[in-house]
């Protein structure tokens, strides 16, 4: 069953203004499309020097256990997604010799100087950090050069799919056999993609299809267990609102303790202060 009532889809809209050209609009402002499986990431074709090791094979969906912002970081979670080269971002393949950049002018990481720092210096931490923890299997990318840069080079991968994501707002209703006591919660999805998808989507790994809260088998049931009507105790993860409560508030409560804290502390400038989201009954229904 979908839970929310807005139908989620690829809108091809044709509008035609009187004595002008035919215009098309073939996108729909409040979805995404995630481009999930492996792609290649190679040096731009107009770069300035040819590039002298292979492509780099990067699995996408493998990633998406952290914040899509870790790595877009300019992204505000509802705009299109800029590809990394994108003119003023980095667009250089390497960086501008020095003495080049005139004085106080901001100085642009160069595209591979930005990838060697994301995506190796995560890479090394995940593995400092697990060997700090006691493991012995790692789970992180490649850190050597030829981990990333084979030779002979590897075959270019675009093994991709896209996903189309909702970024504005989904109606929470309650399933159609509760009688609801609370108008339904308006949820901005999009508010919420400096958090793992998988935080809330735990049974996603980054691939396929997501599937609804309340789908079958998952949390489904419209009723607390009948031992309790505590929505902490495991007997009733399977109901729905158990799931939503215990999900959303206690984020909400903890961001909003972080909040209160700088009040506190005499910060009243919105802009200083953490984000959060409602905590009051009244502001989600
Ligand atoms: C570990 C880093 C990393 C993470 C995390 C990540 N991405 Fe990406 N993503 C990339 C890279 C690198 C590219 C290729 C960019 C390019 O071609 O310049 C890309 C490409 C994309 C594109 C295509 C952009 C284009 O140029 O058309 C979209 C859309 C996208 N990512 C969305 C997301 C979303 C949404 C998330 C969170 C679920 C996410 N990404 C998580 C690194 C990441
Ligand atoms: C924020 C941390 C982080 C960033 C940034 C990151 N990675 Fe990773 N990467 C990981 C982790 C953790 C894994 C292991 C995931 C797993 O095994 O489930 C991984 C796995 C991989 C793998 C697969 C390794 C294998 O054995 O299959 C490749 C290839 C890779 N990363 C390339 C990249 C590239 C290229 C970038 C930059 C565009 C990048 N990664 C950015 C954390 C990161
Ligand atoms: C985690 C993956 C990763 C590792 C490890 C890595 N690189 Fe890269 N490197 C990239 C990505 C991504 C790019 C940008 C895409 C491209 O140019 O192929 C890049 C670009 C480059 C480029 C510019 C393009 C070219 O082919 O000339 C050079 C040179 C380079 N890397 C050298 C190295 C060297 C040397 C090492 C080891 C010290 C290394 N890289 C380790 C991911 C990596
Ligand atoms: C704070 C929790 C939360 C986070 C984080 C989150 N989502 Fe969602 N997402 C939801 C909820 C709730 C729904 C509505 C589910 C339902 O209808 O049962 C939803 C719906 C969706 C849907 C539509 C599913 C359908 O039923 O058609 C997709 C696709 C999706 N999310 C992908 C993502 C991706 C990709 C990310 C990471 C960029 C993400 N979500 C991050 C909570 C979250
Ligand atoms: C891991 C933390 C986290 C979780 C889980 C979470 N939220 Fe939020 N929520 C936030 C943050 C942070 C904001 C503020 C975002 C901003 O201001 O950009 C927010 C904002 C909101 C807002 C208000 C947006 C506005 O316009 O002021 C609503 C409504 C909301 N969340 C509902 C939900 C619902 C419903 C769920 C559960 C499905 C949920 N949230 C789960 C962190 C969370
Ligand atoms: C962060 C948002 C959020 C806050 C705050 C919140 N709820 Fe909910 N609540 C939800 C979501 C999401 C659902 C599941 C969708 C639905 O049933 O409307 C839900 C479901 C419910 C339901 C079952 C459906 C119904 O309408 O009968 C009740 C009752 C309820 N909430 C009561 C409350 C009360 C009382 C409070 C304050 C103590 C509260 N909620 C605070 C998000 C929230």
């Amino acid at each position: 069953m979908k839970s929310y009532a807005r139908l989620v889809c690829w809108v091809v809209a044709l509008i035609i203004i009187p004595g002008q050209a035919l215009v098309l609009a073939d996108k729909d402002p409040e979805q995404l499309m995630l481009p999930t499986g492996t792609m290649t990431l190679s040096a731009p074709p107009d770069a300035e020097r040819e590039p002298a090791l292979s492509p780099v094979v990067f699995p996408h969906s493998l990633h998406f256990a952290y914040s899509c912002k870790d790595c877009h970081h300019e992204w505000d979670g509802y705009s299109e997604v800029q590809s990394c080269a994108t003119s003023g971002c980095h667009e250089n393949l390497w960086a501008a010799p020095p003495g080049t950049t005139p004085l106080g002018e901001k100085r642009i990481k160069s595209l591979a100087g930005a990838y060697h720092q994301t995506c190796r210096d995560c890479h090394r931490e995940e593995m400092k950090s697990q060997k700090a923890a006691g493991m012995t299997r790692f789970y992180t990318g490649p850190i050597d050069c030829d981990g990333c840069h084979p030779e002979p080079h590897a075959e270019p991968v675009h093994d991709i799919e896209m996903l189309p994501v909702p970024t504005g707002n989904l109606t929470i209703a309650p399933p159609e056999e509760v009688d609801a006591r609370r108008a339904a919660v308006e949820f901005p999805h999009g508010a919420h993609f400096d958090y793992s998808c998988q935080l809330c989507h735990h049974d996603w790994y980054g691939e396929g299809e997501v599937e609804g809260c309340m789908t079958e088998g998952c949390h489904d049931q419209f009723e607390p267990d009948p031992s309790t009507r505590n929505i902490k105790d495991p007997a009733n993860v399977y109901y729905y609102l158990a799931a939503y409560h215990n999900t959303c508030l206690p984020c909400h409560r903890e961001l909003q303790q972080e909040r209160n804290a700088f009040m506190d502390a005499g910060i009243t400038d919105a802009e200083e202060l953490p984000a959060a989201g409602p905590v009051a009954c009244i502001e989600c229904h």
